[in-house]
């Protein structure tokens, strides 16, 4: 069991967006097996490899976490094919954005294709949570934290707050 350490806001490696993954290899096995730790530890229902200073194409999720049966998916360079609808996400958090819940605006539907760890290509068609989670794991591979789609003024609130705490530790 590797659990590995979680960026946080405001450490600029989470604003770089990702590489495709050519090759499915021992390296990424061994990637998405700590991720997967990692996410069962902190608890979450999806990482990003990007959280864990990888700056490779990799999510994993699972809506429903369960440190014993550990059911979760992988995807490997994903993208968002189509989206639609509204849907309002309420109280979305992040483990890279400790401490901070806030109500986000998210399509109701997604439609999202990737590889899973077996190289085979994985169509996906969702609403709900995990319309949400791909959307939320998807932007972090594009550089984007879910604070970069909240109001301004409650974007502005968070960041104060953690400049503060940095203030107070340094
Ligand atoms: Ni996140």
């Amino acid at each position: 069991m590797t659990v590995l350490e979680v960026l946080t806001y405001p450490d600029k490696f989470l604003k770089k967006k990702t590489k495709p993954v050519e090759k499915i290899d021992d390296n990424i096995r061994k990637l998405v097996k700590d991720m997967a730790d990692t996410m069962y530890e902190a608890p979450g229902v999806g990482l990003a490899a990007i959280q864990v200073g990888s700056d490779k194409s990799v999510i994993l999720y699972d809506p429903a976490p369960d440190k014993e049966q550990r059911a979760y998916s992988v995807l490997i360079n994903p993208v968002i094919v189509s989206m639609d609808g509204e849907y309002l996400s309420e109280n979305e958090g992040c483990l890279s954005v400790p401490d901070f819940r806030a109500d986000v605006k998210r399509a109701e539907f997604v439609v999202a294709k990737g590889l899973d760890l077996e190289g085979n290509p994985v169509n996906i068609e969702t609403d709900g949570i995990l319309s949400v989670i791909l959307q939320h794991e998807i932007d972090h591979l594009n550089g984007i934290l879910f604070i970069d789609r909240i109001s301004s003024l409650k974007r502005e609130m968070y960041k104060r707050k953690v400049k503060k705490q940095l203030k107070k530790t340094n």
